[in-house]
């Protein structure tokens, strides 16, 4: 028998086996707790629990690591694209060139939509947000392709994945062309993942559009970063609404929604809204900080902190390198830039960031290099999503190939006890 760990509870102890990981990190493995004891564990906010063993994507937020199925994220960031990484994910390792090519083949056939889409769109408001529609129109999707919801059968699930990420930009673009009362544009089939995007973002059926490969690189290298992050909020909610047993869609429809929060993917567009607000109101970075630290004060410092890394977000790291660059590339002067330096440099010497170990996450960067080429505030997070996709996927597979249980979490009830029912005249 391996390494044990004891529980006293009273003058019963239990033992439980402690389980290592292959980077050598320990859990205390408490599935049979209760059937022993009668007692649970309580933990809101999960942060010392482990919800499953997973292969995917391995995070020390002590030592600043990140890596996707063992390769590290800068490596991945400098030499790899974001379908090739997408493809690393979801089957576990770095594609040939033949099946790259296959893959990216099949992502191409599978771009349009449905033509009654464009009706689906057309029925929301000018200005709902991206994410409620990104995330309706994923559900959609499964009254579209009834014939592969069935999340056992390694063919119906193979047709799904293609079909989400290749639809999902083309659905992102729908919402934002219908905010701004322009044509749904076609995908153009000739184009590289990211660069269809932009023409299906920017392009005009009445002009030509030329995709920036300046800008081209910098989205793919977002996406990358963005790709997986281990059992995040948003990837949770993805393995929790999958254990149900319901199709990839409605999974990931969950998954969109839940990244959509400002305390999770939505950060990124605070952190520019924040950057914005804090140019227009005249305020000094001092001035912001002290307004982030105050207890009177609902705002956080947006784009900073994070449950896992305690050191440094390596994401954030590339980012801000990314930024000067690509601001650098494309000529662009930003004012915004400039804030987020300044506060980050203040941010890092005060004590109240310094004892809580709040550094930059990855979406303080991020929305300074969507702004600056022209991305719309309130579709950064859809972008964001459109990242985070093949990392829900890989998860949502490897909860299946693993046969993981429904999820089904308890608690420690604190609410009345039995009382007799008292009659509407009565009360
Ligand atoms: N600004 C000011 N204070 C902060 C911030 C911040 N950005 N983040 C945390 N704190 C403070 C909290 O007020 C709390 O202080 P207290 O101990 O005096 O009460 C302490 O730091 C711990 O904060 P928690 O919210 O308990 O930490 P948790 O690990 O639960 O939250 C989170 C992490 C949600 C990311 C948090 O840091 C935050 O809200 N950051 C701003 C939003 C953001 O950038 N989110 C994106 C995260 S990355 C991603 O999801 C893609």
């Amino acid at each position: 028998m391996g390494e044990t760990a004891e529980l006293r509870i009273g003058n019963e102890t239990y033992t439980l086996p402690v389980i290592e990981g292959s980077e050598g990190e320990r859990a205390i493995d408490i599935e049979n707790l209760r059937s022993q004891s009668g007692l649970i564990t309580l933990d809101p906010g999960y942060g010392n629990t482990g919800s499953c063993q997973s292969a995917v994507t391995f995070i020390d937020g002590e030592k600043g690591i990140l890596r996707y199925r063992g390769y590290p994220i800068e490596d991945l960031a400098e030499k790899s694209s974001f379908v090739e990484v997408a493809y690393l994910l979801i089957y576990g390792d770095l594609p040939n060139k033949e099946q790259l090519d296959n893959f990216r083949e099949s992502l191409r056939y599978h771009t349009m939509l449905h033509e009654d889409f464009k009706s689906f769109f057309s029925a929301m408001p000018k200005d709902a947000h991206p994410m409620a529609a990104c995330s309706a129109a994923v559900a959609a999707l499964a009254t579209f392709y009834p014939d592969s919801l069935e999340p056992r059968d390694p063919h119906q699930v193979e047709v799904s994945i293609h079909r989400l990420i290749a639809k999902l930009p083309t659905i992102a673009s729908y919402a934002y062309k219908h905010s701004i009362g322009q044509p749904f544009m076609y995908p153009d089939n000739r184009l590289k993942y990211v660069g269809n995007f932009l023409h299906l973002m920017f392009a005009t059926p009445c002009e030509d559009f030329t995709v920036d490969p300046v800008v081209e690189k910098a989205i793919d290298l977002l996406l990358i970063l963005h790709a997986d992050h281990e059992q995040n909020c948003s990837t949770s909610s993805v393995r929790l609404i999958g254990s149900s047993m319901v199709n990839l869609f409605a999974a990931i429809s969950g998954g969109i929604n839940a990244l959509w929060g400002p305390r999770h993917g939505g950060a990124n567009q605070d952190v520019i809204e924040m950057l914005l607000a804090i140019a227009e109101e005249g305020l000094t970075a001092r001035e912001f900080v002290e307004r982030a630290k105050s207890r009177d004060d609902t705002s956080r410092l947006m784009g900073f902190g994070h449950r896992v890394y305690k050191n440094f977000d390596p994401r954030a790291t590339i980012i801000k390198k990314a930024c000067y660059d690509v601001l650098n590339r494309l000529g662009v002067h930003s004012k915004l830039l400039e804030i987020a330096v300044e506060l980050e440099e203040l941010a890092l010497k005060d004590e109240y960031f310094v004892e809580r170990k709040l550094y930059p996450n990855v979406d303080f960067y991020s929305g300074v290099i969507y702004n600056a080429i022209g991305t719309p505030v309130n579709m950064f997070t859809a972008m964001f999503a459109i990242g985070r996709l093949p990392g829900w996927i890989a998860q949502w597979h490897e909860l299946h190939h693993d046969k993981q249980k429904i999820g089904r979490p308890r608690q420690v009830y604190v609410g009345p006890n039995q009382r007799p029912y008292t009659l509407i005249e009565q009360r």
